[in-house]
């Protein structure tokens, strides 16, 4: 298939793990005959140098044209002052405003070959598979800001329309896996959070199948550390989804691991790995580029619908979690370079042996 992908590596390590995405894509193109195109946009950081803005109007025209977009990360140091008048960030929040991506996808799996880098006991690690729901265009991210000398406020509001639509999408997703939805929020204190859950209670009823779950998001985040094998589609609004998923990726063993898809109702997505600028390692070529990679197989899955592709990469970056090599942050001491050619080298063994087996049932059908 022909697919046009625009990749926005951003800042710090951005454009680092950007790299190892592209080159597992590239590798997949030429292994499976795809014709995936790249087009390289600013955003972030680099965007605000260039430019001005962080998210310039040509980035955001390719976006919107593209099939899928890969994003590394924004922010950093340099663009952190309080006082500034623009930030790295806003062009990623006006990117998934703009692409109307309102259901994040953030997978938490634990690899058995890294569970004794989380803080968590083995035992508890066992059988960790969830799959959190963040809303991702609304909330205090979006709403109204204020400032004075000395008061600030973040306006934090919900439609019932924005609610009910990734509400439907975690009922949705729970319908594919353990039919069971944890539906976190803070409804003891928040107005937003009872409108939340009323709106959940009522859509449930359309979903008989699937269990469902309300949870305060204070207790949730104790929960997750004690029962995490207990959840299976977590749905949230956007702060806590943010807030639980980082800790979410401690659990895994490093921040560098996560993946994310971003979708609204077309099949066009936003791609990118949990994680952020990392300055604290940027520019030294050791950053994890899996969360990245991972990233791309959900690009692969979701907007392609390229669904053996995705297992490809996935089967691949199991075995180099397996066998190493590994980065720093996963107790290893490889760079991100020598992991990315590891990964490529297993999607071609993967791809080898799944040819072989299908000239073989061939053979002896
Ligand atoms: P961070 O995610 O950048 O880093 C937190 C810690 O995790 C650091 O110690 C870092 O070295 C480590 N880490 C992160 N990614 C890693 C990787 N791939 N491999 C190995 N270690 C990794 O969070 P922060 O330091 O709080 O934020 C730094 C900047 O990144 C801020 O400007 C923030 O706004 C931005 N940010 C951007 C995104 C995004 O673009 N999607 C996400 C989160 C944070
Ligand atoms: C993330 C990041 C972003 C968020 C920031 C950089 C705007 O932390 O993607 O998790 O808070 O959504
Ligand atoms: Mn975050």
């Amino acid at each position: 298939m022909k697919a046009h992908i625009v990749t926005l590596p951003g800042d710090g390590v951005g454009p680092e793990v950007t790299a190892a995405a592209v080159a597992v894509l590239k590798t997949i193109a030429a292994r499976y005959e795809h014709e995936f195109t790249f087009d390289e946009q600013l955003i972030g950081g680099a965007a605000i140098d260039a430019t001005g803005a962080p998210l310039p109007a040509e980035s955001l025209a390719a976006c919107q044209s593209a099939d899928a977009v890969l994003l590394g990360a924004v922010g950093g140091p340099k663009w952190s002052d309080p006082n500034a008048s623009v930030r790295p960030e806003q062009g990623l929040l006006a990117l998934r405003a703009a692409l109307g991506v309102y259901a994040n996808l953030r997978p938490l799996q634990v690899h058995p070959a890294l569970a004794d880098l989380s803080p968590l006991k083995n035992g508890k690690l066992e059988n960790v598979d969830v799959l959190f729901v963040r809303e991702l265009t609304g909330g205090a991210y979006f709403g109204a800001k204020t400032r004075t000398a000395d008061t600030a406020t973040d306006e934090c509001k919900y439609t019932v329309v924005e609610i009910e639509r990734v509400v439907r999408r975690a009922f949705e997703l729970a319908r594919g896996r353990r039919h069971h939805v944890t539906s976190v929020d803070k409804a003891n204190v928040l107005e937003t959070s009872r409108l939340w859950r009323s709106t959940v209670q009522r859509i449930a009823a359309d979903y008989p199948d699937v269990k469902v779950e309300h949870q305060l998001v204070d207790s949730m985040a104790m929960l997750l550390l004690t029962q995490p094998n207990r959840y299976d589609v977590v749905v949230t609004e956007n702060l806590f989804g943010d807030i639980l998923t980082d800790e979410a990726a401690a659990l895994a063993g490093s921040l560098g691991l996560l993946p994310s898809a971003s979708l609204g109702e077309g099949k066009a997505g936003l791609y990118e790995p949990i994680h952020g600028s990392a300055p604290d390692i940027a520019g030294h070529g050791v950053a994890n580029p899996v969360g990245a990679i991972l990233s791309a197989a959900m690009l692969l899955r979701h907007s392609l619908g390229l669904e053996a592709e995705a297992v490809a990469v996935e089967t691949a970056v199991d075995q180099v979690l397996r066998h190493g090599p590994h980065t720093r942050d996963i107790g290893g001491s490889a760079g991100t370079a020598a992991v990315c050619d590891a990964v490529l080298a297993a999607i071609e063994e993967y791809a080898d042996s799944a040819a072989a087996f299908f000239r073989g049932t061939r053979a002896c059908g």
